[in-house]
């Protein structure tokens, strides 16, 4: 691939290749080509991933105030399918970072699904974004392609861009865990079908534990493909554990992606 340039965007060629970006991801424009060079005129951010002179991945973020303090609220990230996993989310966000430090600005926040454990690598393992929220249904059913018809339930994760710990996660990367994961409960109890999916078998929720880890599929957009029915049952499962945990006094504290010695599966990390 030749090397990505991220850089802001101006011309109205590019905001229509926003546009496309955005049908191909979601299979419709939430944000027009005409907002993103307003907002991007008088108070925001439009970048995109160019490769070759074609934009191939875009973010979108509007100043906002959220807790009487100016924020920058990022609606919009998106990369297309061939071009992930190369650093191009990663590489937009340090950007972003860099423009709204430079503007003052020390908070950059945004919605994302629980359940899409990419978008949880990114923003809690790799950016130390922290989640203060979870919204049943936070768009209600909106026409998304990766959605498939399930509720829009979302994290709201504030990434404090000036804040030691933001510092540190981006300069040191994730340090390794202090503990176990293997040795920690579980809030939900999982097992492989015979699809090669993971499906909940209990959940607990009066565990106590300082550190209880929810599991959530590494492929949850093959799994609404494939098994609706399944990934229907996830979203009301976590959202149930979640809500539970969160009430309850415990914050997201880390996530844990997939890796060979997890044997592919992934954990949130909640601690009291
Ligand atoms: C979210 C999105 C923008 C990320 O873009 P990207 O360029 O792929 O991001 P990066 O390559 O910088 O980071 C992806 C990380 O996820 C990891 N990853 C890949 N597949 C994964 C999986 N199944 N589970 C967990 N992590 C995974 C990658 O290894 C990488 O982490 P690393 O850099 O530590 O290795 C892109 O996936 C996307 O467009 N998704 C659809 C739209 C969306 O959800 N947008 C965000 C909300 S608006």
């Amino acid at each position: 691939m030749p090397r990505a340039q991220i850089r802001l965007l101006h011309r109205v060629e590019e905001f229509r290749q926003c546009e496309r970006i955005q049908k191909s991801v979601w299979g419709n424009v939430g944000v027009s080509g005409e907002l993103l060079a307003v907002t991007q005129k008088y108070g925001g951010v439009v970048l995109g991933a160019v490769v070759g002179g074609k934009v191939v991945g875009c973010l979108y973020a509007f100043l906002a105030c959220r807790h009487k303090a100016l924020i920058h609220w990022s609606h919009i990230m998106a990369v297309e399918p061939g071009y992930r996993d190369q650093g191009l989310g990663f590489l937009m966000k340090l950007a972003h970072r860099r423009l709204a430090l430079a503007q003052g600005i020390k908070s950059i926040c945004w919605t994302y699904d629980p359940l899409q454990s990419r978008n949880a690598a990114l923003n809690i393992t790799r950016l130390g974004a922290r989640v203060e929220e979870y919204i049943p249904d936070c768009y209600g059913r909106f026409p998304s392609a990766i959605e498939k018809g399930l509720p829009s339930d979302r994290f709201v994760v504030d990434w404090r861009i000036a804040s030691p710990a933001a510092e540190s996660r981006l300069r040191e990367g994730r340090q390794p865990c202090p503990y176990d994961p293997a040795r920690l409960p579980r809030a939900n109890e999982t097992r492989l079908n015979v699809q090669g999916f993971i499906e909940n078998v209990r959940l607990h929720l009066r565990l106590r534990a300082p550190r209880p880890l929810v599991e959530i599929p590494s492929n949850t957009d093959a799994m609404r493909s494939k098994d609706l029915k399944l990934a229907r049952r996830w979203r009301t499962d976590t959202r149930k554990i979640f809500q539970h945990y969160l009430a309850a006094g415990y914050r997201v504290e880390d996530f844990l992606p997939p890796s060979p010695a997890s044997g592919g599966r992934c954990y949130y990390v909640l601690r009291r």
